[in-house]
């Protein structure tokens, strides 16, 4: 494998195309304008930065990273790829038809994989003539600094494009963690449900924002309180990940009124400024 395409250049497909490019390989960054693959590259370029300053790379290697990625805004340079990772908002259909246009384009022998937090890749899977060959590749965020990957089999999954992305994400320093296809994987069923709940205590006024978080961060030892943990993923992603639960496992994780009305408003938390935190003042 030499050629990885990341689709979507958010926070997501900065981040593996930054890992993806410091683990050796070429990486074509794609988007649907180019001003968005500009804001990913710029954010890459900062971490980079943010690591030399800090001593931990030096200047001639950040810039041998940052030449091994391109910028794409054409789905049809995955001609190229021997490995796409999907990491484009959240939605259904654009998964599907992102993949149904991608098994058209790709070469036989490319691995389709996505980062979605909470689609079935067996579905995914059904939007190609592939299905042996796409897979989940579950990073979490931000992705230079979290070790997890969460390997996600769909129904046809074979176990040879199981063992190269299990390789892949050691090659990238992360740590893989095998799971079955079922709605939000482990990390998002196990997650979402605790940052819906505390939508609902403020929603219900039991108390306020910066309250909440203090009681996970004081109490409970978490690095982050869990409002401020929806507006760092991004509460569109948050709803959908919720719906998704709320559909495939029931009414215990019906999404909470506040949560729709804040993505119907435009906050979605960090990247747009505003969110349970308002990140402009
Ligand atoms: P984001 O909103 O930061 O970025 C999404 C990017 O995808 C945008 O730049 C958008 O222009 C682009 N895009 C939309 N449609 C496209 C298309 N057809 N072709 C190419 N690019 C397209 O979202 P984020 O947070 O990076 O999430 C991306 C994916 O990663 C989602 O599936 C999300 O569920 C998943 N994810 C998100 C995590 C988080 O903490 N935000 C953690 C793990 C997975």
């Amino acid at each position: 494998m030499k050629t990885i395409m990341v689709i979507g250049s958010g926070q997501m497909g900065g981040g593996i195309a930054q890992v993806a490019a410091q683990a050796g390989y070429s990486v074509i960054l794609n988007d649907i304008k180019e001003e968005f693959v500009n804001r990913g590259l710029s954010i890459i370029e900062k971490n980079l930065r943010r690591n030399v300053e800090k001593g931990k790379l030096n200047g001639p290697d950040m810039e041998i990273i940052l030449g091994r990625i391109t910028k794409s805004v054409s789905l049809q340079d995955a001609a190229l790829a021997d490995l796409v990772i999907e990491a484009a908002v959240e939605n259904m259909k654009v998964k599907a038809q992102i993949f149904s246009q991608l098994d058209v384009i790709c070469p036989e022998h490319t691995i389709l994989s996505t980062n979605t937090s909470s689609l079935p890749i067996t579905e995914i899977a059904a939007s190609t003539k592939r299905p042996e060959k796409v897979i989940g590749m579950h990073f979490m965020n931000p992705v230079p600094v979290m070790k997890l990957v969460e390997i996600i089999r769909g129904l046809a999954t074979s176990d040879e494009v199981y063992k190269t992305i299990e390789e892949l994400s050691l090659e990238m320093g992360k740590i893989p963690v095998e799971v079955n296809d079922a709605p939000g994987f482990i990390s998002n069923r196990v997650l979402i449900p605790m940052i819906n709940e505390a939508i609902y205590t403020l929603y219900e006024g039991i108390a306020t924002v910066e309250a909440i978080d203090n009681v996970m961060k004081l109490g409970m030892n978490h690095p982050m309180g869990p409002l401020a943990l929806a507006d760092l993923i991004g509460l569109d992603t948050v709803l959908s990940i919720c719906e998704v639960l709320h559909e495939g496992l029931g009414d215990k994780y019906r999404p909470c009124p506040l949560l729709r009305k804040y993505v119907k408003a435009g906050w979605y938390g960090k990247k747009s400024g505003r969110g349970f935190y308002n990140y402009n003042s």
